[in-house]
């Protein structure tokens, strides 16, 4: 590491507006400007507005702050803005309060759990490519969005209840993830302005939040007894024995909608894209779903024989990740030499980490080779795509099971082929996703 224990302050990156800081460049290439951030050094020190923000280029300080030193932060002023959207469920909560719900959360999430949910992600698959037809062009982002819905609210909601909630989710998600980048960017003033934009949030926040009310209402109508998530959510109880009353379960399941559905649905698209333009990477993935898919495939645990399949999708997650997340201060610390006060602002950025080439040699080559046994351990805090410490991602078997059942479902059928002149861009949220592109269907 650069820095070291005689260090007293970050190095300010270079480039800050008057008042603005460095918010024109974070909202202008928030890509581009993360990934300069590393020639500065370790811990460097940017500013939101007048917020000073410190950014981590290091996995070490990655891991120290994520993992080793994790309760001597919480969520920041990311998670400060999405607990607008999503309430105080898993996403958002820090602390005991989160360990408390992420102990009855998780057990939902578990690998023999998610066996309950491999039907409703396989009805979800057909639901969107039932009609697909050779030669036709498919919106693939958009598919790969559709299927992320469908199965998330197919496995939270109860069988042919979750329509509306998807409808409003479809709907409403994309405003609230752009409305969210420019409130973390500006300052705090600047949200509680009656702009166009704060407004179509604040109506997407009350729409989505409603249909979830509604599907709630109707689902405690009915008797107990279901596999889905929401049930489970309902009857859930405390350590003090006592239920969640609806706002709790309201959060958690916006929780679950907001943090499930973008991030699965771009990851798809993106694998699709991978595969196009790795024609050697492909054959080796359809040969081996063929296989898989001539033995049948009922439980989740058989997808396990997906494993060249499962590197292709890990190495599609180290290009195509979280923008950023951040973390905050609790109490007065210190960070590779850097003092850092109590409320301190941490943000750290998986995309720029997974590029570096320092931790992934040649990164700007695909390879699912790199995660192959045998090859050099990645440094921790190298590779985040499910970042890691007590707030890892809670529904990485569901994304890994999804996908990869979308995957079996849609090769074993179709090879897809980029347009000739297609250009697929990043557009970075939180997640990045891929611009609107079609692909051809061939059948195989
Ligand atoms: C490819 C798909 C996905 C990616 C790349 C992804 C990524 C992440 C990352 C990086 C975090 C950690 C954030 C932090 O440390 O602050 C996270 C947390 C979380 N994810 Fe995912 N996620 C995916 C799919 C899902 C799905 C399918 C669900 C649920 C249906 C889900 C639910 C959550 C929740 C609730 C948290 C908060 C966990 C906690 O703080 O305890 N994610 N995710």
């Amino acid at each position: 590491m650069g820095t070291g224990p005689t260090q007293t302050s970050a190095p300010p990156v270079p480039g800050a507006w008057p008042v603005l800081g460095h918010a024109p460049a974070l909202l202008r290439d928030p890509l581009r400007f993360f990934g300069s951030l590393a020639d500065h050094g370790d811990v460097v020190a940017v500013r939101l507005g007048p917020v000073p923000v410190y950014a981590l280029t290091h996995p070490a300080l990655v891991h120290q702050v994520l993992v080793t030193d994790g309760d001597l932060y919480e969520r920041g002023r990311l998670f400060d803005k999405l607990s607008r959207i999503v309430g105080h469920g898993l996403l958002t909560s820090s602390g005991p309060p989160h360990r408390a719900q992420r102990r009855i959360v998780q057990p939902l999430f578990q690998r023999d759990q998610i066996a309950c949910h491999l039907a409703a992600m396989r009805a979800a698959v057909g639901d969107v490519t039932s009609a697909w037809r050779a030669g036709q062009r498919v919106a693939i982002e958009s598919a790969g969005n559709d299927i992320a819905l469908l199965a998330v609210t197919n496995s939270l909601l109860p069988p042919r209840t979750g329509e509306e909630v998807a409808r409003m989710v479809k709907e409403n998600l994309p405003v609230l993830m752009r409305a969210l980048v420019l409130q973390i960017a500006l300052p705090e003033w600047w949200t509680r302005l009656p702009a166009p934009g704060n407004r179509r949030a604040e109506r997407a926040v009350a729409n989505l939040r409603g249909a979830i009310a509604e599907a709630l209402t109707r689902h405690r109508a009915v008797p107990a007894g279901r596999s889905d998530i929401l049930s489970s959510l309902v009857h859930a109880r405390d350590a003090a024995g006592k239920p969640w009353d609806d706002v709790a379960v309201i959060d958690q399941a916006l929780s679950l909608l907001v943090a499930g559905v973008e991030t699965t649905g771009s990851t798809l698209a993106w694998v699709f894209h991978e595969l196009a333009r790795h024609p050697h990477a492909e054959r080796q993935v359809h040969d081996e779903i063929d296989a898989a898919a001539a033995e049948g495939i009922s439980d989740p645990r058989q997808l396990r024989r997906l494993i060249y399949t499962t590197r292709f999708l890990q190495e599609t997650l180290r290009l195509h990740t979280l923008s950023f997340f951040m973390r905050r201060t609790l109490e007065p610390c210190e960070l590779g030499g850097v003092p850092l006060t109590a409320g301190a602002e941490v943000v750290l950025s998986p995309h720029a980490l997974h590029r570096d080439p320092r931790w992934h040699p040649n990164p700007e080559t695909f390879d699912p080779d790199r995660f192959k046994p045998g090859t050099p351990a990645i440094p921790k805090g190298a590779y985040l795509p499910f970042g890691t410490g007590a707030h890892r991602c809670v529904g990485e078997h569901f994304a890994f099971t999804e996908i990869l059942t979308a995957l079996t479902m849609i090769c074993s059928r179709w090879r897809l082929r980029h347009l000739p002149g297609t250009r697929v861009r990043e557009i970075p949220r939180i997640e990045v996703h891929p611009s609107k592109f079609h692909m051809l269907l061939e059948e195989r």
